[in-house]
């Protein structure tokens, strides 16, 4: 803040002085983060009470300076932030953020631009088309292809299956669900791998969760096409109408890929929308390695691929692509309120994403995007993901030259699950042995050496480790498989636990 000027908010001369001051303190703090990264515990153990306790004060009345609230934050708030960018958190699909990507996200905030209507973003909203593009392209989509940023895989989901509800029910947008009164139940059919956010966005689009056939999969944990057919058949026979079928890319349990050929063909013979979940998986477009395993992705009607997975972006940013183009989101989502319907008569319109999909407001997510594609590069990106498919499938082999761990399913992206089953722990009960997996990833959670999450896959706990960053190494693998093994034999020792 400027001397002359008293007020809480500066003028346009103490403001650049002021993000000049800040942005010095806040790139100290995020650059001694950085350096601290290969050695910090990768969570801190203090309970919800605690860190309630150190962020407990009254409303504040009167401000203070920009230095006490970063003093604040370097105090308590980053020794409790869980080290996601640590090269040993093996946790859920949330990546290392490439620097390139956090500072282009820095400027986005600092220009604040409304990515809602082309007036109020004119350039990021230009960009935002321009990434579209890059990963329309990517999956094998045409020119025609078009899409929108959302706020993650979640939002993506649903804007897909608002396409493929609408395509199904003419009027539905207009005159809701029962529009015709004969429209009976509307299915959306997905592995039971599928994600949460598919048994939302049913319910929130009026379809109703009962109408989620969730089908299952089979031994690797793919969708079995075979009982698909048989559940839309049934549906058929039943008088409800088939709507959509989704595939996944990247299944967040498994990370594993369903047969999307085989589900684009089921999807053409019944007339269904065909949705594929790519919003982890969608990265291994850019492997000559290994993006055989999304043949048929470009078949798909809509696809949901999240930058901010396994492309390293900050939160937030996720994307919905259409084959079909930007005219399917408009059918769906567009609407011309008053204080927006002025425009140039030029292509202005083309670039109001607030058309494209559920999100009014958004800020420039395709800044950071942008920044990080052109940095990396398709090459960069394959180079990437081929390393960390590597480094997973090291980890496989680890665990099956071990006796201790039973491995579950199959490494198809930078995803393996396994269990902890040594000698001692085989004649325990199932239910024993589930909370075995459990503990143990309590145990390596609260020695803040790694973490990594559970799943249950066919009614059973395995342990889900995911190498989400481009920091990690072999030695960061050696270190998790010993990790595993010591605080698993401290579990035997103690026994009590289980
Ligand atoms: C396969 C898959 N789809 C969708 C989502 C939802 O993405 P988000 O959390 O970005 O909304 C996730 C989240 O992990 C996921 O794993």
């Amino acid at each position: 803040m400027s001397e002359a000027n008293n007020s809480p908010v500066p003028d346009t001369r103490a403001l650049a002085e002021e993000h000049e001051r800040l942005g010095r303190a806040a790139l100290r703090l995020i650059t001694d983060y950085a350096r601290s990264l290969d050695d910090a515990p990768v969570c801190s153990e203090a309970t919800p009470e605690q860190l309630i306790e150190l962020f407990d004060e009254p409303l504040p009345i009167e401000g203070s300076s920009a230095e006490e609230i970063f003093k604040h934050v370097e105090r308590d708030l980053i020794p409790h932030a869980m080290n996601i960018p640590s090269p040993r958190y093996f946790g859920l699909f949330n990546p290392t953020p490439l620097p390139v990507a956090v500072w282009a996200d820095v400027v986005a905030s600092a220009l604040n631009q409304n990515g809602a209507a082309w007036r109020n973003s004119p350039s990021i909203s230009v960009i935002e088309a321009r990434v579209l593009r890059w990963l329309c392209q990517l999956i094998g989509y045409g020119p025609e292809s078009f899409g929108t940023l959302t706020s993650g895989g979640s939002e993506a989901n649903l804007v897909g299956l608002k396409c493929a509800r609408d395509r199904a029910l003419e009027g539905a947008r207009d005159r809701g669900l029962r529009a015709d009164g004969s429209n009976g139940n509307l299915i959306v059919y997905a592995s039971e791998q599928c994600h949460y956010s598919f048994v939302k966005s049913v319910d929130i689009l009026g379809l109703g969760r009962e109408n989620l056939r969730k089908i299952d999969t089979d031994e690797r944990f793919h969708i079995r096409t075979d009982l698909l057919r048989a559940a839309v058949e049934r549906d058929l026979s039943e008088g409800h109408t088939p709507v959509c079928v989704a595939g996944a890319a990247g299944a967040t349990s498994t990370g594993v890929v369903d047969p999307l050929d085989e589900l684009a063909d089921l999807a053409r013979e019944y007339k269904l929308w065909f949705h594929v979940d790519a919003a982890y998986g969608g990265a291994l477009a850019f492997s000559e390695k290994h993006k055989w395993r999304l043949r048929g992705i470009e078949r798909a009607d809509s696809v949901a691929f999240d930058p901010h997975k396994w492309m390293f972006v900050p939160f937030e940013c996720g994307a919905l692509l259409v084959r079909g183009g930007g005219r399917v989101l408009r059918d769906a989502f567009d609407i011309t309120p008053e204080y927006l319907s002025e425009n140039r008569g030029g292509a202005d319109v083309e670039y109001d994403f607030f058309r494209y999909g559920q999100l009014g407001t958004r800020r420039g997510m395709a800044l950071k995007v942008w920044a990080a594609m052109k940095s990396l590069g398709v090459r960069g990106y394959a180079e990437v993901v081929d390393r960390q498919v590597e480094l997973v499938n090291y980890l496989a082999s680890r665990f099956d030259e071990s006796e201790e761990f039973e491995r579950v399913g199959e490494v198809e992206t930078a995803l393996c699950c396994a269990r902890f089953l040594p000698a001692w722990a085989r004649a325990k009960t199932p239910a024993e042995q589930d909370e075995l997996q459990r503990a143990l990833q309590q145990r390596v959670e609260r020695s803040g050496g790694a973490w990594l999450a559970t799943t249950v896959l066919h009614g059973r706990r395995a342990l889900r480790i995911n190498v989400n960053s481009f920091l990690t190494e072999r030695r960061h693998i050696d270190y998790l498989v010993e990790l595993l093994r010591r605080e698993g034999s401290k579990l035997m020792r103690e026994g009590g636990e289980l």
